[in-house]
């Protein structure tokens, strides 16, 4: 599980780094975690003191709230095709820019939107790098609940080590993604991230995992908010 409440410095740098990329004019990806919420609370201070002008579009519910309450313009998904710039989190990043996310249960949605965007831009702190997806973090799976007992035997024959059922925190029961699904979390041993995300998406039931390795979702550049660093961040 992730800590949303570590290397809160670094995601600052990241997620404020990202969003002094945004132009007056663009359209913009809102992604959904803890580094992400600080590209937003940034896109909300530039708004109101230099006038940019944007409008947005959200990966999740707490995207879009967040980016309400901070002042911005959201709007829904279905009202656009292409986005120019989308700023998102993750939760494992390879030297390809490779990613594992969904630590949110909202991979879905980013996935979707970061292969509408011209440019997909990840913020980090340094302790998302790995050399292999996988070393950390089980891979989420989006599942349509009739689905959840073939899609867990499925994933285990495609060689999971484990695969759990993503429990709520301070709810009984299943976490119940925002498009009204289940996420089964498959932990893996050393696997070829484009071949795997394709072997997923492929299984009835399945409605998207958080391996980003294959699409248009793809981050173009990676931003490691990094405190030691002269200008608080590298970039890959
Ligand atoms: C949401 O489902 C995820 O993909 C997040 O973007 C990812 O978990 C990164 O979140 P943090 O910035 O909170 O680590």
């Amino acid at each position: 599980m992730k800590d949303v409440n570590a290397n809160t410095e670094a995601k600052r740098l990241a997620g404020e780094a990202a969003a002094a990329l945004v132009e007056s004019g663009m359209l913009v990806g809102l992604g959904t975690g803890s580094t992400a919420a600080f590209a937003i609370a940034a896109l909300g201070r530039r708004a109101q003191n230099e006038g940019l002008q944007i409008d947005c579009v959200a990966t999740s519910f707490v995207s879009r709230t967040l980016g309400l309450e901070h002042g911005l313009r959201v709007l829904f998904l279905d009202q656009v095709s292409r986005i120019d710039i989308s700023i998102d989190g993750a939760d494992e990043i390879d030297s390809d820019r490779n990613l594992i996310k969904g630590g949110g249960a909202a991979h879905t949605l980013e996935k979707l939107v970061h292969s509408m965007s011209d440019r997909f831009v990840v913020v980090a702190d340094l302790s998302k790098r790995v050399e292999r997806l996988g070393e950390k973090f089980a891979v989420p799976v989006e599942v349509l609940p009739p689905a959840l007992a073939f899609v867990r035997a499925a994933l285990k024959e495609q060689g999971a080590e484990s695969v759990e059922l993503r429990a709520a925190v301070r709810k009984d029961g299943p976490v119940v993604t925002d498009n009204g699904n289940l996420v089964l979390d498959a932990k893996f041993g050393p696997f070829d991230a484009p071949a795997l995300e394709d072997a997923i998406k492929r299984l009835p039931g399945v409605v998207e995992s958080g391996i980003f390795a294959r699409t248009r979702a793809r981050p173009g550049d990676c931003i490691l908010g990094n405190p030691g660093h002269a200008s608080g961040f590298e970039r890959f």
